[in-house]
């Protein structure tokens, strides 16, 4: 009867208690399912199997997660939050102890403010949200975060967040001026009154450690009337070879205005039943076609860009073409919270140092040759510019300086049972373990939004400062002790906690 009594806790505790029956689902309530499924990003954790809340709390004031949040520690329940749901490992609805899920999906007011150059945008929007409403009252205004439109900010920016503006601003998380939070004791604190630590922490150190992100005030970024987009693709007939690992040497020095990044797929070749490999340069050119084309002929002329690969538009025009939506598209997509097709996934990251030599990336292609690589991918996104301006202790994100690109590799599939999905996680374990003498090597980093459980996870019960170390080295770098000593001022006791959640010292070593 937990969640009796946390549903006779959540009405005591709530101001606003006449209205809160309508924001909990239990498993009995007919809406309980399809509030869990609306935000889940990743079928893989949507089975049967999969252990679900027993309770789920859509909040619409800020006096429902202030109860949620003590009614929880009343009774004994683990805490999820979920923003957009994109977390790779389901941390955000998933949990093996008995939970409650508080889904910020009601709680994403966004307020722009064009003429300080400013916005307060709560937990629950999604970046396609963010960069609607910065377009709705300024076309020379933009935001640095994701590519991806349906991400939630909640999550999102806790962990960094990236998109083509990298070279030129940095991360989402680097131009966060304020925020709100909820702690564990239910205090609603902003920048001033949680102190500068823990600001510090929620800027990268991934969400769900250190309280509930009620809101972010961002500082928002010039944009030029005009920018460029190009997608040029090169197949291994067509050199891709050569060029990609020419990229490797160009891309993080080009211009800070010049984002191309490098997409692999396995693809079929014009030759019947052949495959190939496809390298996909798209780029964001923060500029014109005329100031592009001389850039591009100075430092990558192999790959041959023409005029006629180019297309200008809006800056918030571009965000719709990095999305994938049909060109021609309405900018009110970007206020569709789901994606158009949902399929298993998992995915990984590397950091690279060095460029991969014609030989090793010879290996990749092999992989990608493999059955379960013809769902494979690998994006390869430039770092540089403003990225190695920032240091490397500045915000819980490490990566900066030294980096000359970060690597993605997921792998994707529809079927359903348990056996297919081991293939194709055993496919890109492989390909991650054959990746590790061209990667950063101790520890070998890895990017907190790619969350990935392979890499380490806490275990069981009060997990151990060094047991976490493991994982958290890679995400964090040296910054990890700075976060475990942030958790240990704020949430001693551990109440925010998941399978990659920062331990508190009083944990044990
Ligand atoms: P979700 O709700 O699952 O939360 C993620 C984590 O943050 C969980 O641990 C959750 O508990 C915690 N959390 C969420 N809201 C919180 C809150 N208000 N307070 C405290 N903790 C909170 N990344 C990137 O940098 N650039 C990109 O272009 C993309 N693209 C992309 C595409 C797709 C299809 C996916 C699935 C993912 C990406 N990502 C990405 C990764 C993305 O940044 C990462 O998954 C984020 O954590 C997603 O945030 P959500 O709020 O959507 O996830």
């Amino acid at each position: 009867h937990t969640h009796e009594n946390f549903l006779q806790c959540m009405t005591l505790r709530s101001e606003n208690s006449s209205s809160i029956s309508k924001l909990i689902y239990t498993p009995s309530n007919s809406s309980y399912s399809s509030v869990l499924q609306f935000s889940i990003q990743n079928p893989r954790f949507s089975t049967p199997a999969t252990p679900k809340p027993l309770v789920i709390v859509t909040p619409s004031h800020v006096s429902h997660i202030q109860a949620a949040i003590n009614c929880s520690q009343t009774h004994g329940l683990q805490i999820r939050v979920r923003s957009g749901g994109h977390d790779y490992e389901g941390l955000s609805y998933v949990s093996d102890v008995p939970f409650v899920l508080i889904d910020l999906i009601d709680f994403r007011s966004i307020s722009v403010d064009a003429e300080n150059g400013t916005a307060w945008v709560q937990a629950g929007a999604t970046t396609g949200e963010v960069y609607y409403r910065i377009a709705e009252k300024s076309r020379s205004l933009g935001f640095p975060a994701g590519i991806c439109t349906t991400l939630g900010v909640g999550g999102h920016f806790s962990g960094g967040g990236y998109g083509a503006m990298l070279r030129k601003y940095g991360l989402a998380a680097d131009n966060i001026i304020d925020a709100q939070l909820v702690d564990v004791k239910g205090r609603i604190l902003d920048r001033a009154s949680m102190g500068e630590d823990l600001f510090w922490a929620i800027r990268g150190g991934g969400g769900a450690s250190f309280g509930i992100i009620l809101s972010w005030k961002i500082k928002l970024v010039h944009v030029p009337s005009t920018v460029t987009v190009f997608t040029v693709n090169r197949n291994l007939e067509q050199n891709a070879t050569k060029l990609v690992h020419r990229w490797q040497y160009v891309s993080a020095k080009f211009h800070e205005d010049l984002f191309v990044r490098v997409t692999l797929t396995s693809v079929n070749s014009s030759q019947e039943g052949k495959r190939t490999i496809q390298a996909s340069f798209d780029s964001l050119y923060l500029g014109g076609i005329d100031k592009l084309l001389p850039m591009m002929q100075e430092s990558f002329p192999e790959l041959g860009l023409m005029r006629e690969d180019c297309i200008e538009m809006s800056w918030i025009e571009s965000i719709l073409y990095f999305a994938a939506f049909r060109s021609g598209e309405s900018l009110e997509v970007l206020l569709n919270r789901t994606p158009p097709i949902r399929y298993h996934f998992k995915g990984k990251s590397d950091y690279v140092q060095e460029p991969i030599p014609e030989l090793g990336l010879e290996g990749i292609w092999q992989r990608f040759s493999e059955k379960e690589g013809e769902t494979g991918l690998i994006v390869m996104t430039p770092y540089g510019g403003r990225m190695n301006e920032i240091s490397e202790s500045a915000t819980p994100f490490p990566h900066r300086a030294g980096n000359i690109y970060k690597v993605y590799y997921a792998v994707f599939w529809e079927e359903e049972e348990t056996a297919a999905s081991e293939r194709y996680i055993s496919w890109i374990r492989r390909l991650y373990g054959y990746m590790a003498p061209y990667v950063s090597k101790s520890p070998r980093a890895a990017y907190v939004n790619y969350r990935d459980l392979d890499i380490g996870t806490n275990g069981k019960g009060n997990t151990s400062y060094r047991r976490a170390s493991i994982w958290g080295s890679k995400y964090f770098k040296t910054n990890f002790d700075r976060l475990v000593q942030v958790k240990t001022l704020v949430d001693p006791a551990n109440i925010f906690q998941n399978e990659q959640s920062i331990p508190p010292f009083s944990s044990g070593w």
